[in-house]
């Protein structure tokens, strides 16, 4: 089949897209509410794009009656947020953490975790989350006014916590021990325990 993206129905092309754009990480991200309401909610639509600094990008999108949603917003206020990596032990609660809440109600009370002050920024970081890195906007790039239009948050990482026992010997990230989830098209996820490895030319 081929769908030519003009003209088509908005949905069919997003499904389509998380269908073949798979499987992608899930930046689990803790924002500051003007109020002091810590916001939490995961995003797939997420990935590091250079290492000097080191930068990332996620997008909340427009909600399909195309409002922002809090991630954005508190975005736009205070430029300050924490990416905290999607691991299997925790992938029911950052799933839980995606349900729309009222601006000044908290998903992390809601899918019982807790949080620690972050170092950096005012967005506190999760307790229970093995990886968390401090992050600061450098631009917010709006793709579009309609239903899932893109809003590129370009992030610049300041500080990065990682658990020590999710380390190797070598004191790199060790992927048997961060055990990390992705997401797919439709209702998939998938972890990252199927390994192989292959030397670069
Ligand atoms: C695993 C997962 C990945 C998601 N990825 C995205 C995404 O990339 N962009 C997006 O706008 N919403 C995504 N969502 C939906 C948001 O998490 C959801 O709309 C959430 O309520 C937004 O929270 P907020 O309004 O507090 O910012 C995802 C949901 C799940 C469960």
């Amino acid at each position: 089949m081929q769908l030519d993206v003009e003209g088509a129905n908005v949905v069919e092309v997003y499904q389509m897209l998380v269908g073949l754009v798979a499987p992608r990480p899930i930046a689990w991200v803790t924002t500051l509410s003007p109020k002091g309401v810590v916001n939490l909610a995961p995003f797939s639509f997420f990935n590091a794009f250079g290492a000097n600094p080191p930068i990332v990008v996620f997008s909340p999108t427009l909600r399909r009656d195309g409002t922002r949603k809090d991630t954005l917003l508190n975005l736009e206020s205070l430029g300050e947020f924490v990416i905290h990596a999607a691991v299997e032990s925790l992938a029911e609660k950052v799933n839980a953490s995606s349900r729309e809440l009222l601006p000044d109600e908290s998903e992390v009370e809601l899918v019982g975790l807790s949080t620690l002050a972050s170092t950096k920024v005012k967005p506190p970081r999760l307790r229970e989350a093995p990886v968390a890195m401090e992050c600061k906007v450098r631009q917010i790039l709006p793709m579009g006014t309609g239903p899932i239009a893109a809003n590129l948050v370009i992030g610049e990482v300041l500080v990065m916590h990682v658990d020590d026992d999710m380390l190797d010997a070598r004191g790199k990230p060790d992927p048997r021990k961060l055990k990390m989830v992705a997401r797919l098209g439709g209702e998939y996820w998938c972890r990252s325990t199927d390994l192989f490895e292959q030397k670069r030319p």
